[in-house]
């Protein structure tokens, strides 16, 4: 099984590449030096490289992590910048290499006296396309780490110590001959989530269906309330309620 970790580990690389591949190719323009040119067309190739196999991690991680509806939108977004990020590399790329061809028929042996904006010419479409992808990059990478940072996507809560076994409810409040988990999820809703989500749960079945009920349960049982979760036993009771809400 290969975990959703691997996405936020491999994102480094085409960022660093990329930008690591303009600052040669800026030395190599300033000091008409071939030398620079190459090694950064190198570097171009193997974010080219990188940027696949984060695309694949990534999408293979939006599967795999817990996404509540509140971030749902945002990792479509996020999606949808690294999939422009991913072509606009192949632009940048393909630009890069004609900028190669051209730059080798002016023989920088003679560019080295030419003035720089004779220098520049070649250089016009690589470094418009550079400017669009680093900053598609940048902005894909600021929204990837907010979905961590500022929602807790795929983040188990640290719990508050020795909060976890105290606020643990009542193990079997007023059980219904009906129901026994329903009733007991209501009367937990009501004496641990209503105080934030309302006295009226903002959750139904349609929920459950949209989150699916086991990964629902594991993020109620891991994080529900914020740092002080209540296990996996009240979250099963309290998804079997939020289930009966029509
Ligand atoms: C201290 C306030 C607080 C308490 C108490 C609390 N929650 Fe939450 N809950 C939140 C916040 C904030 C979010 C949004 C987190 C997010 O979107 O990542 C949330 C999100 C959720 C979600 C995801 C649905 C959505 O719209 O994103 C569910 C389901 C949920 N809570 C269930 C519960 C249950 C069940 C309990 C009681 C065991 C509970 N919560 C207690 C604050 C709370």
């Amino acid at each position: 099984m290969i975990p959703a970790t691997v996405h936020p580990m491999l994102v480094h690389f085409p960022i660093a590449l990329l930008f690591t591949a303009f600052l040669l190719d800026l030395i190599a323009i300033w000091r008409r030096d071939r030398f620079f040119e190459r090694a950064a067309l190198v570097l171009l190739w193997l974010t080219l490289i990188a940027v696949a196999l984060a695309i694949v991690a990534g999408l293979y991680a939006a599967g795999k992590v817990l996404v509540t509806p509140t971030v749902r939108p945002i990792l479509e977004a996020h999606r949808r910048d690294g999939l422009i990020t991913g072509g606009l590399i192949v632009v940048i790329v393909v630009f890069r290499m004609r900028t190669h061809r051209l730059w080798r028929r002016d023989t920088p042996a003679t560019a080295q006296t030419t003035r720089l904006q004779d220098a520049l010419k070649p250089w016009y479409s690589s470094l418009g396309a550079y400017v669009l992808g680093l900053i598609m990059i940048s902005a894909t990478g600021v929204v990837g780490g907010s979905m961590v940072y500022d929602h807790g996507l795929g983040v188990a809560v640290m719990p508050a110590p020795g909060a976890v076994e105290s606020a643990k409810p009542n193990k079997s409040p007023t059980p219904s001959a009906a129901n026994p988990s329903v009733a007991a999820g209501k009367s937990l809703y009501a004496s641990t989530c209503a105080r934030c989500h309302g006295p009226t749960p903002p959750f139904s079945s349609a929920l459950v269906s949209s989150m699916g009920a086991a990964a629902m349960e594991q993020f109620i049982a891991t994080r529900m309330p914020p740092g002080n979760p209540v296990g996996a036993t009240s979250a099963k009771a309290l998804v079997q309620y939020f289930n009966s809400i029509p």
